[in-house]
């Protein structure tokens, strides 16, 4: 890490991503160390925009949060103490103790069900080592997104295609590049089929993980599935990549269903959507899915097939909307501020 000027304020803009191996249970809750390596891609039009600034002018710690379709709002609560915890490690890093003021805002619904820890996180810590004056490589950039308490942000960094390292120290978990977001033209449909908050957070999730007898066999079987994706991608070859995500997203609602106590994250419509794709793959319409840690799908497709495939997804019930994606770069810096 160099210390540069500190500008004070700063702007990033960050993508939420989807995770083709999931990070399912955690080595250490503190330092946020998974048990396996996971791999994803950034979805383009789930972005949150975050600016920070430092100043005496603040007498206090203000977040304001604009959530998608709703007025700015200065918010309380987990969300928020665990924002200004990683405020707090970035003000003892840069030497400073001026109150700050953060406003964020998300590109998508957030009850669309997707998580925006992994958007939030990202944009939050880049914006803050910018305005701090505080300057990373990718890799330390990384790691230090993951320490902000969601991990899986730490993919977002990365432009278009990235495999978190799960590590066996805090120096060593980080995420790296498989191929960028121009590689290849896949695409995310997220297929929204409820819109409550989900009732078991991941991090509760994370940690009921290994009280499923099957977790050891999850674990055992990784290594060659995440050999594989990092495969599937590079030679853009979709249908292996498509085996592995539904064996992978299988894989891990498995464990959630088998932990003690038990969680169910899909509903009837999860699993019609499932059956479907698996009908319409048999007549040549590919699409895979995916699931994380609530009922709404992922599917994964070409770019080509995204108006078929959107067409018959809206028409299955209880299906509420949908949003596509494309792979997008990771975090970024932009110059035009929110406030
Ligand atoms: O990063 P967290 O603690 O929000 O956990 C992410 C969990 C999943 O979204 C289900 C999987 C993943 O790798 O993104």
């Amino acid at each position: 890490m160099k210390k540069n000027n500190r500008v004070l304020k700063a702007t990033a803009v960050s993508p939420a991503n989807i995770a083709f191996i999931k990070y399912w249970g955690q080595k250490d809750s503190k330092l946020i160390l998974p048990c396996n390596n996971s791999i994803s891609m950034n979805i383009d039009n789930c972005l949150t925009t975050t600016t920070v600034e430092f100043s005496p002018k603040y007498k206090r710690d203000i977040v304001k949060i604009k959530f998608f379709g709703e007025k700015e709002k200065e918010r309380k609560g987990r969300r928020t103490n665990q924002l200004l915890t990683q405020v707090d490690r970035f003000r003892k890093m840069a030497e400073i103790d001026w109150k700050v003021k953060i406003l964020s805002r998300n590109s998508f619904p957030s009850d669309a069900g997707i998580a925006d820890s992994a958007s939030a996180f990202s944009a939050l810590t880049f914006a803050l080592t910018k305005a701090l004056g505080l300057e990373f490589n990718k890799k330390e950039l990384s790691i230090q997104t993951r320490l902000a308490g969601s991990g899986s942000a730490c993919r977002s960094i990365i432009d278009g295609f990235a495999e978190w390292k799960k590590g066996n120290s805090s120096h060593s978990s980080y995420a790296v590049q498989i191929a960028d977001e121009d590689h290849w033209s896949l695409a995310d449909i997220v297929v929204v089929v409820n819109q409550q908050l989900k009732e078991v957070s991941s991090w509760r999730g994370h940690q009921l993980a290994e009280t499923s007898f099957y977790f050891k066999a999850r674990l055992k079987e990784l290594p060659e599935r995440v050999k594989k994706t990092r495969q599937a991608i590079k030679t853009k070859n979709f249908e292996l990549l498509g085996q592995m995500i539904e064996q992978d997203a299988v894989s891990m609602h498995f464990i959630t269903m088998t932990s003690k106590p038990p969680v169910f994250y899909w509903n009837g419509t999860t699993l019609d959507i499932i059956q479907a794709l698996r009908r319409w793959r048999k007549n040549g319409l590919l699409g895979y899915f995916t699931i994380d840690a609530g009922p709404n799908v992922h599917v994964i497709c070409q770019q080509k097939d995204i108006k078929t495939l959107e067409r018959k997804l809206k028409r299955i019930s209880g299906v509420k909307f949908t949003i596509i994606n494309k792979p997008c770069r990771g975090a970024r810096i932009v110059r035009k501020h929110l406030f």
